[in-house]
């Protein structure tokens, strides 16, 4: 591991998990230079994500497999496996050789966890999962087709987007470019961001017959 990279041990649920500390404190949406560090303002999205992700072991038939697909410390993976009931398997998975060593250290003690070192995109392309979270830095879109491509029957997308200027309307060209959605900057703004990234991902989804059904969407912070 980067030997300039400082860890950090903090708790977040109920788990204990090692983080990259951050420079300075920040709300912001991670890190773009070098690693991200953990993130608080993401705790209300992870708690739903445990809560969500305990609902959907105890409704499936056989034990799910879930993906904590762009995991950075893996914490959101880390606390399924300790904050889950019932039988399911998670695999942690972060394109950084950084990030990587980290997940491997945090899920060291849990035998429900797998670490993975792969482009989220060709992870996709070779396995199905029952369950596949998104939470990139800015936009979601360059995982949506490889997320429908992946995602079992019934299974469940979740999806995080932080390029909510783009989304809400400061940038309304490339919105159009990214999402093929016109914005509305205003009181709505925020509802008219999520019904846009909802419509991309439903679009996605009918290129391959398939169809979604929005569970839960919500914005709030900066994402
Ligand atoms: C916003 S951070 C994830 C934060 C994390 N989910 C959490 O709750 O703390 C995004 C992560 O995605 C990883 N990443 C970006 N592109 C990727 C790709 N194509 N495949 C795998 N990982 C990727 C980055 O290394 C980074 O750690």
């Amino acid at each position: 591991m980067n030997k300039k990279l400082v860890l950090e041990k903090i708790k977040e649920g109920s788990t204990d998990v090692f983080v990259f500390k951050a420079k300075k404190e920040t709300k912001g949406p991670g890190s773009k230079e070098g690693v991200p560090f953990y993130n608080l303002s993401m705790e209300l999205n992870r708690d739903l994500s445990v809560v969500f992700c305990q609902w959907l072991v105890d409704n499936c038939k056989k034990p799910p497999l879930l993906l904590d697909g762009l995991a950075a410390s893996g914490i959101r993976g880390v606390r399924f496996a300790n904050e889950i009931d019932g039988d399911f398997q998670v695999v942690v998975n972060d394109w950084g050789s950084d990030c990587y060593n980290l997940i491997k250290k945090n899920i060291i003690r849990y035998k429900n966890a797998e670490a993975s070192n792969s482009n989220l995109n060709s992870l996709l392309s070779e396995k199905k999962f029952d369950y596949i979270d998104i939470d990139p830095f800015g936009s979601p879109v360059y995982f949506i087709d490889s997320a429908i491509r992946s995602i079992k029957n019934n299974g469940v997308i979740a999806c995080t987007a932080t390029d909510t200027a783009t989304l809400c309307g400061v940038y309304p060209k490339v919105c159009f470019r990214r999402y093929g959605a016109i914005p509305f900057h205003s009181v709505v703004m925020k509802e008219i961001g999520l019904r846009i990234l909802i419509g991309f991902i439903a679009k996605v989804a009918g290129v391959y017959d398939k169809g979604i059904n929005p569970l839960i969407s919500y914005a709030t912070n900066h994402y």
